[in-house]
């Protein structure tokens, strides 16, 4: 087998067991005769993989029957333009945190609601164009009185730099998680929803996971078409269409190997990751770290070196050498790491001693 460590920000590594036990599985399911890629979403089978799912998320969560978890289609960017067409209507004001590139693409398309709507989105905090890369502090919020909603991005996957405090909205809080979730300790039970592209520490890419309370989701617009609207994935359970069962088994998947490993044992694993490759960047001139240390990610590690042919060859050279993926996003550049929760030890350990060695010969 040649496995390389595939430091991409997503889709992103998976689990080794849970891609060998899916091999197992393929082609015949738990003695069904027949794959889950072929199974009618409504039969007993594969109804038992979701409920599964589902449960084994909520536990990990530490979510009660107040909530529900949903599978949408369309990824986290879909959930930018439901959130608002749901809960921005006429008059009201929604508080959004420009964080970074997600976090503004999030409030594009409120936006964009609220010209249609006659409603307001108010930026309560915007840091999105700070170098080096941050979050707001504590004291840089400006949060609206009476507000829908707040929407923040607890982990800007391209600059790296991660919210380590939840703020108090004072109003439903809604969080995008799409490269955090289950990644460290958070109280999910401060938010009214939060939501991750699947592609990162879920599963396969094809659907967001939205968590959302029941009460919450019954306050979204009902004239919106059946599929944009929470309340018809909360009723039905996401299986008012044909959802992405295949995405869903694997998440589930997921989901069993993350509570096998112990969430608080990969918790600490993930911050002495990052720790590892923050300390040889911290350790000469040569590398250069992009996000303000108090906010640097635990997952997404990004790094300058001292010119962009040195980071082509770094780039080039760790790919030859078996650590793929390690270019910064096209929009900025630079080297990131991306270290979610299957990322295995060793290749952080592989890439410490590729960095040591290059800048030996480069520095
Ligand atoms: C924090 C964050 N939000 C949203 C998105 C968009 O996700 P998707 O590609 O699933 O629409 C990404 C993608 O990388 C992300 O990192």
């Amino acid at each position: 087998m040649s496995r390389v460590y595939n430091f991409s920000a997503g889709p992103a590594v998976l689990p080794l067991e849970v891609l060998q036990n899916a091999q197992k599985e393929l082609v015949d399911y738990k003695g069904c005769g027949m794959s889950v890629m072929e199974m009618s979403h409504r039969g007993k089978d594969y109804d038992a993989i979701h409920q599964e799912a589902i449960a084994t998320f909520k536990e990990l969560c530490g979510l009660g029957d107040d909530w529900s978890v949903c599978f949408i289609q369309g990824g986290a960017s879909m959930q930018f333009a439901m959130i608002p067409m749901n809960f921005l209507g006429k008059g009201q004001k929604a508080d959004y945190v420009k964080s970074g590139t997600w976090g503004g693409k999030a409030v594009k398309e409120a936006q964009k609601v609220a010209v249609l709507r006659g409603a307001e989105v108010n930026i309560a905090a915007d840091c999105q164009k700070d170098i080096p890369t941050r979050q707001p502090n504590a004291d840089e919020y400006k949060w609206t009185e009476g507000a829908a909603y707040s929407h923040i991005c607890l982990n800007e996957t391209i600059s790296g730099a991660e919210m380590k405090e939840i703020p108090e909205t004072g109003s439903p809080l809604i969080g995008d998680m799409s490269s955090d979730i289950l990644s460290c300790e958070r109280d999910y039970n401060k938010f009214s929803m939060f939501y991750a592209g699947a592609q990162k520490n879920l599963g396969p890419s094809g659907m967001a996971v939205v968590a959302i309370r029941k009460d919450f989701a019954a306050k979204g617009n009902e004239l919106l078409p059946t599929m944009l609207q929470y309340r018809t994935y909360v009723d039905e359970n996401s299986l008012y269409n044909t959802p992405p069962t295949w995405g869903i088994y694997i998440f589930g998947e997921v989901m069993k190997w993350v509570k096998s490993m112990g969430k608080e044992n990969l918790f600490k694993l993930n911050a002495e990751k990052a720790r590892k490759i923050y300390e040889v960047i911290d350790s000469t001139g040569f590398y250069r770290g992009t996000a303000v240390k108090e906010f640097r990610s635990n997952m997404n590690v990004t790094w300058r070196l001292p010119t962009e042919e040195l980071e082509a060859q770094f780039v080039k050279e760790a790919a030859a050498a078996g650590m793929k993926s390690l270019k910064g996003h096209r929009s900025v550049g630079g080297i990131r790491a991306s270290l979610y929760n299957a990322f295995p030890m060793e290749g952080v350990d592989r890439l410490v001693e590729f960095m040591k060695d290059f800048e030996k010969r480069n520095g």
